[in-house]
């Protein structure tokens, strides 16, 4: 049976005013595919990304990468999920809505002792940062330069490098410094002389052995090429067209870029136990009902919410 409920689309290329909540019909899952009744959605940049000008992206479109929610419906063939167990899924096609079809391998159960607001924005950050932590290789003997670590992404892979033993330096506005200490790591600020400040950290000279760049600036990818001297173990996950011409990888979806499926897949379940068991922390700084979608894009576009944001269906 199919069930109508709410949506958002970017009716149009442009900025958050393109945005509307419009009603959707969802129509009963076909074969190997699950009806998530979404709780809680999480932004990520992506989202406004996809609709800017010049994104090539063809309007409408739904947005929402990542829901955490309860199963309302399963299609023929699907094993391991039924109605009302508790869920967290990605990547997911238009997951800020009432309720989303998703192929039952996006999906993870939601551990109870994980909240569904923080679950929400927990796995597209999570498994992008479990990418990068993976492809350069980071263990205890190394000092981890991380770009960004006040954001969604950055702040997962300082906790996901600390979790693996390195060391880790991270930048930040002063502002996020004392809970960047809080998870282990080392803050500076970012901006002109960031090179020298990332020098002066005690100990860490002649010693910094792993870049992760989750800013995209020239000054991150300068510095970190800088500092590292085995190139194949700084990752951009922003900048990836200037990652071939630097030698360093380039994380994501683009030409050139490892996609990193197998990783991030496998991911899932670890992100989940890890944020479950409390060892790991998501860090949700702003919560919007569904239909301010639009605002939480616009604070998403400044750059500086410090964690993730979620919008929430009731
Ligand atoms: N390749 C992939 O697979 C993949 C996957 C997910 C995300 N991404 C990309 O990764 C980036 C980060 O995503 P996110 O979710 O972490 O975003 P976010 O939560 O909005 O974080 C943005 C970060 O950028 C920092 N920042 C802003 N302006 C800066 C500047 N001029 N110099 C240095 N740092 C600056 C912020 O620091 P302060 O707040 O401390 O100022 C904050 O830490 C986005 O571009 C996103 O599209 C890529």
């Amino acid at each position: 049976m199919a069930h109508v409920g709410r949506a958002v689309v970017a009716g149009d290329l442009g900025g958050p005013e393109v945005l509307q909540v419009v009603e959707v019909e969802t129509p009963a899952p076909g074969p190997g595919e699950v009806v998530v009744r979404v709780d809680a959605a999480g932004v990520n940049p992506w989202d406004w990304k996809s609709y800017a000008p010049g994104s090539g992206t063809r309007t409408p479109v739904r947005l929402g990468l990542e829901v955490a929610g309860v199963v309302q419906a399963v299609g023929p063939g699907v094993r391991w999920y039924s109605p009302g167990d508790d869920v967290v899924a990605w990547p997911v096609t238009g997951g800020y809505a009432d309720l989303v079809t998703v192929p039952q391998h996006v999906l993870v159960r939601r551990p109870a002792r994980l909240d569904v607001v923080p679950a929400a924005g927990l796995l597209a950050a999570g498994v992008t940062a479990a990418h990068a932590v993976a492809a350069t290789g980071v263990d205890d003997e190394d000092v981890v330069l991380v770009h960004g670590a006040s954001g969604g992404v950055g702040r997962m892979a300082v906790q996901l490098a600390v979790l693996r033993g390195a060391r880790v330096v991270a930048t930040a506005s002063p502002a996020w410094h004392e809970c960047l200490r809080r998870l282990g790591a080392e803050p500076v600020a970012y901006g002109p002389g960031l090179l020298d400040r990332v020098r002066t950290v005690e100990g860490t000279v002649g010693r910094v052995s792993v870049a992760i760049d989750a800013v995209g600036t020239a000054e991150a990818l300068d510095t970190s090429a800088a500092l590292v001297a085995d190139r194949r173990r700084v990752a951009t996950l922003v900048a990836l067209d200037r990652a071939a011409g630097l030698g360093v990888l380039a994380l994501g979806h683009g030409p050139g870029a490892d996609p990193g499926a197998d990783v991030r897949d496998a991911a899932r379940s670890q992100l989940t136990a890890l944020a479950a068991d409390g060892s790991l922390d998501v860090l949700v700084t702003g919560t919007f009902p569904l239909e301010d979608a639009a605002a939480a894009h616009r604070r998403s576009r400044e750059g500086h919410a410090g964690g993730k944001l979620v919008l929430t269906t009731r």
